[in-house]
């Protein structure tokens, strides 16, 4: 795959300020983050807002993240800032941390479900950051992707995903990081993390100079939290790293087009199986191409997908939370 790196030089000004004019008349631009591409209408515009929930297929109680240009501009959107999510935006933004405060009176009901609380963020992408200060205000975004599905880490996923429900698509090259951004719940004393994500849980607890909290995983309140979220077509299957390979060759023996995520200490392995991948060794790397590859075997067309969760340090904890939403329970269709 090529890398396009969009320098500021780069950014095509017409595009954005027609993405601008379109978030301004209650439309929807989708737009690159780090992360992932984003579905993004105008966070203060409940009509706009809606829209978002219809072309996502998503249920109108989940909330979205409000995108900011920058940490001068929570005071409009949050009620209070604690000197410890203080600490954290300084530390991270832009970047990808998402934190979730107490709500303030410019988001619309839409944008936060109905929730006391809003979740925000301030992304690292040069195409992100000129749409959002040129638009100046909060946009509203999720995942540029279905409901339930692989979230889109190109321009090209999302328009073979939403063409038709998106009125501009902002073109800022693939996303670096490749999984979506830490949520830490910033409204209370014991900070914890809602969804793993760029960020990692060590960095996290540097900044601080403090453990974070497990979280109560009693009440399932996001959708990001249900099992079967990032889900391809093809069903996942998860085992050890050294049953990969047997069971993917099992699987495809009694008839499944099987596809592989091969962990790199089985690289040179010959694997009976319809499609395989070699896993990058580094885990920035995995992270950035994830998304990709599991639409690249749903692409050629495999029914199973075979895959270890690598271990939950750094950015292994994202990866294998994604990896373990794809396996979870599928909602009948
Ligand atoms: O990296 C990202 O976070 C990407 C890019 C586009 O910024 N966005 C993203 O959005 O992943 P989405 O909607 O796919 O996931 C946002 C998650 C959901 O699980 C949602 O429920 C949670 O954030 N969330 C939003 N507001 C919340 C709140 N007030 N309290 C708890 N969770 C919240
Ligand atoms: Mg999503």
């Amino acid at each position: 795959m090529t890398r396009v790196t969009v320098r500021p030089g780069d950014i095509d000004s017409a595009a954005i300020d027609r993405a601008v004019g379109v978030l301004h008349g209650g439309g929807l631009v989708a737009f690159p983050t780090e992360t992932v591409y984003g579905l993004g209408a105008n966070a203060a515009d409940g009509a706009a807002v809606a829209r978002v929930f219809q072309a996502k297929g998503r249920p109108p109680s989940h909330p979205l993240i409000v995108h900011l240009a920058g940490a001068e501009q929570l005071g409009d959107w949050v009620a209070h800032v604690p000197a410890h999510a203080r600490l954290l935006a300084e530390r991270f933004w832009p970047g990808p941390l998402t934190l979730v405060l107490r709500r303030g009176g410019r988001v619309s009901l839409e944008t936060t479900g109905g929730l006391e609380t809003v979740a925000v963020r301030v992304p690292a992408h040069p195409v992100a950051l000129a749409l959002l200060s040129a638009f100046g205000g909060g946009i509203a975004a999720p995942s540029a992707n279905r409901f339930g599905s692989v979230s889109p880490t190109t321009a090209g996923h999302v328009r073979a995903e939403l063409d038709g429900a998106v009125d501009v698509v902002l073109d800022g090259g693939p996303c670096s990081v490749g999984v979506e951004s830490t949520i830490v719940d910033a409204t209370g004393e014991a900070l914890s993390i809602l969804r793993p994500g760029g960020v990692t849980r060590e960095d996290l607890e540097a900044a601080l100079g403090r453990p974070l909290a497990v979280p109560a995983t009693s009440h399932i309140r996001v959708p990001g939290q249900h099992p079967s979220h990032y889900a391809p077509r093809a069903r996942v299957v998860l085992v050890e790293p050294d049953k990969v390979i047997a069971e993917a060759e099992r699987a495809q023996g009694s008839g499944h087009q099987v596809g592989v995520l091969l962990p790199p200490a089985f690289a040179d392995a010959e694997v009976k199986a319809h499609a395989v991948v070699e896993l990058p060794a580094s885990m920035p790397a995995y992270a950035r191409e994830l998304y990709a590859f599991l639409r690249e075997l749903d692409q050629r067309g495999c029914d199973l997908i075979v895959a270890s969760p690598p271990a939950e340090r750094g950015l292994g904890a994202a990866i294998a939370n994604r990896l373990r939403r794809a396996a979870g329970p599928r909602p009948a269709m």
